[in-house]
């Protein structure tokens, strides 16, 4: 799907669909679906709202043919909702929607549409061709390398429309933008849905390393071990795939701040020798997906040229129940020197990313902030629609949650309660890697905060909102990308 913006009038121009929108309870439209009203000779007012009922429900649709009346074949109407509840994410949701629904008709080679948002909506030019553009990808999205019959029906031009010099120019610049955000949520989708008999450690680096105009660095097991990063390589232990600890750096000429971001990336997690139910299993190729987020950003972070040096780290791996595989009551020594027992080989995320996080705070960035796939406690709290945010900056945390929401994903603050750090404690080392089931998102949290020093620090779990076995907004079922847009936004701002 190509998508442009051009100046022209939608009474003038051919497409096999033209999309236009209400707000709900609209009886007579105004503005760009107004001009279409008229030109169709009232059809829209007298047939489609009066007759029909169509009243505008937020991303419902009626499609209606033009009799020659306009070169456009077609006419698809979208429903905004109330106007009150309107906003630019659900322009995006919306936007999605559309594509959506053009993909499931026949012959929709040419699709164009109005700036929607910038009429009636009152919102700027520039945010709503940004918002339609990532809508319109994400929604477009597929993940069909595997099928031997792949989607025919493509969207080739999707054009939007405004009579408006000023409105076209601002919509191109918000266009590029939602471009680059959606290639990156839809790389890291794609990373997320391939098998895990693909998407190996050793994958994940090659995929860094296919970054040219990056620094990357990969370390591999020997080197691993000089670093001394006991609780990661404790992990990697029981599969046959060797780790990988992939480092890629960003830096333009005269960075603002220095940031690190770190991905859990378990590239399959059986749960080890604490082996996992078969239901719990079936979706543990996605243990990556926070890896694969990270890979996202920094895939187009060249496009975005934000002013800031950025350390991109995953501590990549399988967790496996292979005969070398680490044990319950094993201790291991971390980066820092900190002892762990071995309580649970399925809390194995929060080992690998231990080493991760002293990697990070040696590297004398101020802020580190770490997403992962970590707690099935979280998806309890917190279900498939939002992600839990904990750390040890408030201000850091405030600027994520605005950050996430603003880019259409939400995240939900979990405390950190020092009462529960009594459940890590062990007998014999300085900590287990499990506390009690209560509270577990925290605990887990809790148990990171041990290797994190003289840093700003958040932790995003994206455990329940990572892979989606249902529609959610914008998203389709499978990988969502959760966390790349929350990233990118903290980024650039
Ligand atoms: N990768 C899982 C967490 C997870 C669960 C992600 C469900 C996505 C969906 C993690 O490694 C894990 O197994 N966590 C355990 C920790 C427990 C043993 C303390 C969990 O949450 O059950
Ligand atoms: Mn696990
Ligand atoms: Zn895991």
């Amino acid at each position: 799907m190509n998508l442009t913006v051009s100046k022209g009038l939608l009474e003038e121009v051919s497409a096999n669909i033209l999309v236009v929108n209400l707000f709900e309870g609209v009886k007579v439209p105004a503005g760009a679906t107004g001009a279409i009203d008229i030109a169709l000779d009232g059809l829209i007012s007298d047939f489609v709202i009066a007759k029909e009922g169509f009243t505008g429900k937020f991303g419902s649709t009626y499609v209606l043919p033009t009799y020659g009346k306009i070169p456009a074949e077609k006419v698809m109407i979208v429903g905004l909702g109330k106007s009150k509840d309107f906003s630019l994410n659900k322009l995006r949701e919306v936007s999605a929607k559309v594509v959506k629904k053009c993909l499931k008709m026949q012959n929709c080679k040419k699709v164009v549409s109005i700036l929607h948002g910038a009429g009636v909506g009152g919102f700027d030019a520039q945010n709503c061709g940004q918002m339609i553009a990532e809508g319109s990808y994400i929604g477009e999205y597929s993940f069909d390398k595997y099928k031997s019959e792949k989607k025919t029906k493509k969207i080739e031009d999707f054009v939007i429309l405004d009579m408006v010099e000023e409105n076209c120019k601002k919509a191109k610049a918000g266009v590029k933008k939602g471009k680059i955000i959606a290639s990156a949520v839809n790389f890291t989708r794609s990373l997320a849905n391939e098998p895990a008999q693909w998407a190996t450690p050793s994958k994940l680096a090659e995929i860094a390393q296919s970054f040219k105009e990056l620094d990357v660095k990969v370390y591999d097991k020997d080197e691993i071990e000089k670093m001394g990063m006991g609780a990661f390589l404790a992990v990697a232990k029981g599969s046959s795939q060797p780790p990988k600890f992939i480092h890629i750096k960003y830096k333009s000429a005269n960075p603002k701040r220095k940031l690190a971001i770190i991905g859990k990336g378990i590239t399959f997690d059986s749960g080890g020798l604490d082996i996992k139910p078969p239901s719990s299993m079936l979706t543990m190729k996605d243990d990556m997906s926070a890896a694969a987020a990270v890979l996202g950003v920094m895939s187009i972070i060249k496009e975005l040229k934000p002013d800031i040096e950025i350390h991109a780290l995953i501590a990549a791996c399988e967790n496996m129940p292979g005969a070398s595989a680490y044990k319950p009551g094993d201790i291991l020594v971390a980066k820092n020197g900190k002892t762990i027992e071995v309580d649970n080989t399925d809390a194995e995320g929060r080992l690998t990313l231990a080493d991760a996080l002293c990697y990070a705070c040696d590297l004398g960035v101020d802020t580190v902030i770490d997403v992962a796939t970590l707690t099935g406690a979280c998806v309890v709290a917190l279900g498939n629609v939002a992600s839990g945010i904990m750390g040890n900056n408030q201000s850091l945390i405030d600027k994520l949650i605005k950050c996430a929401n603003q880019g259409g994903e939400k995240l939900w603050q979990l405390p950190m309660f020092e009462e529960y750090k009594e459940s890590l404690k062990s007998d014999i080392a300085d900590m287990r890697n499990t506390g009690s089931r209560m509270g577990g998102t925290q605990t887990a949290a809790l148990f990171l905060q041990n290797f994190v020093k003289k840093v700003h620090w958040a932790h995003i779990d994206i455990a329940g909102t990572a892979y989606i076995d249902k529609p959610v907004n914008e998203l389709a079922k499978g990988a969502t990308g959760a966390g790349v847009r929350t990233l990118i936004n903290y980024i650039l701002s």
